[in-house]
């Protein structure tokens, strides 16, 4: 059993702190809003992801697991301190690191023994290293000493607890031997690969793994863009290739695009990364350009069948960057809808759990439904943006007798054309034939 403190109570913070507590260890959750520890302390989470309630009450409960402001004396407490602060883009598109230096200073002001200081954050190559001279400078005694280890995070949103006691690697880039294996002992109850790297390594293994996978998602997006003007078929060809394990079938669907808060902030960070090192990453670049572009591809296609969009009704189904999640953060709706709107539409739209964020996005310029078929009711087009269950699930047969045009632009390739087809529909998908 070790004592852990995480500073910040974010996503990432939140839920690889009540990991840590459910496989056995003492974990104490900071952070500077005390509104949220008040919150948590009182067992609401403030994030939508399935499943975590229940675990950090049962922690909670057996008293693994804590909230707490006062981060000083949760440092002291502490053996091992997880820094899970957020790291905004910032307006050159590099990642700002002004809460990673502040919870550095913080942890040197109160360090009274040793300790291993974590970062989690996703931060630049060389901020481990920062880290280390920030905690150095702010010593208050000058006789302790520290080792800092990056261990970047891999969850996923929606389905970030099972990700994180399941991980597939644990990537723990240290300064020494000792950390390092401080840190590998920390994993051993998940079971899993231990990758032990430098520093800069593993805070480079976190930027090349979501930059890779979002190379992925712009590559199959316009590979589908060119199975349209050729004619073949997006899922069957992401399929064919899929089965050749050097590409793997995962993260081959195409769609409208990469959002949340991770892909769009790391592809730009490393953009930055590489620019700062004086390498021109041509191909991020394209990368995110492909992306822009994919999101303002259902707009191009609902054009086309209705021609102008002044006055007509548009059904939006899905607000999320994805399913499972409320988070609205760089969601292909962000541009999707302003763009709509831009053209005269008018916009109801559905979303289970992320509407209560979207109308701090769009206030009262759309109208709000709590139910997927009153949406569509009477609509001159739906456009599918997020695949939820509730939108997945929809009848066909039913959709079509309440619309007023039968017109479906599927975002997320979620039906198929046959069935919209014999159902009546004129169905525009990505990357399959109509
Ligand atoms: C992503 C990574 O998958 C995690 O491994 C990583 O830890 C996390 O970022 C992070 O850095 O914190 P997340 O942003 O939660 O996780 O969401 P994903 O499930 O990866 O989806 C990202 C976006 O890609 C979504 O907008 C999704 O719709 C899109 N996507 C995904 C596609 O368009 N096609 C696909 O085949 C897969």
């Amino acid at each position: 059993m070790k004592k852990i403190t995480v500073i910040g109570t974010g996503y990432v913070g939140l839920v690889s702190g009540t990991s840590f507590a459910d496989i056995g260890n003492e974990v104490i959750c900071c952070d500077i809003d005390s509104n949220k520890i008040e919150k948590l302390k009182q067992g609401f989470i403030p994030i939508y992801e399935p499943g975590l309630e229940e675990v950090v009450k049962k922690n909670t409960q057996l008293g693994r697991l804590s909230f707490t402001t006062d981060i000083p004396g949760a440092i002291r407490s502490s053996d091992i301190i997880y820094i899970a602060v957020g790291t905004p883009m910032s307006v050159t598109g590099a990642a700002d690191l002004r809460f990673v230096t502040e919870a550095a200073k913080t942890i040197g002001q109160h360090l009274n023994d040793y300790k291993v200081v974590v970062n989690k954050s996703t931060v630049p190559v060389g901020t481990g290293k920062l880290v280390q001279r920030m905690i150095q400078s702010h010593l208050s005694n000058p006789h302790v000493t520290f080792d800092v280890v990056s261990n970047p995070e891999f969850l996923r949103e929606g389905s970030a607890l099972k990700d994180c006691m399941n991980m597939e690697r644990a990537v723990i880039g240290a300064t020494s031997e000792k950390a390092a294996s401080i840190i590998a002992e920390l994993h051993k109850p998940f079971n899993t690969e231990i990758v032990i790297t430098t520093l800069e390594s593993a805070e480079m293994i976190k930027y090349a793994s979501n930059a890779f996978l979002a190379t992925k998602i712009s590559f199959i997006n316009a590979v589908a863009n060119i199975c349209e003007r050729v004619g073949a078929d997006v899922t069957e060809v992401s399929r064919g290739m899929g089965l050749d394990s050097r590409i793997g079938s995962r993260f081959l669907n195409a769609g409208i695009g990469y959002g949340g808060s991770c892909f769009p902030k790391d592809t730009h960070a490393l953009v930055h990364i590489a620019e700062s090192a004086g390498y021109d990453f041509h191909l991020m670049k394209s990368v995110i350009r492909t992306n822009d572009q994919q999101r303002l591809v259902v707009v191009d296609k609902v054009k086309e069948v209705l021609g102008s969009l002044r006055g007509r009704t548009i059904a939006v189904l899905g607000l999320a960057f994805k399913p499972n999640t409320d988070d609205m953060r760089d969601a292909p709706s962000l541009q999707i809808i302003p763009a709509l709107l831009r053209e005269g539409a008018k916009i109801k739209a559905y979303d289970p759990i992320a509407a209560k964020e979207a109308v701090v996005h769009f206030g009262d310029q759309i109208e709000y439904v709590e139910e997927p078929y009153d949406t569509i009711l009477n609509a001159d087009a739906a456009l599918i943006l997020t695949e939820w269950e509730q939108v997945v699930s929809m009848d066909p047969k039913q959709m079509r007798k309440l619309m007023n045009m039968p017109v479906v632009i599927d975002g997320r390739n979620i039906f198929s054309p046959k069935t919209m087809q014999e159902n009546g529909f004129i169905y525009h998908s990505i990357g399959r034939p109509p």
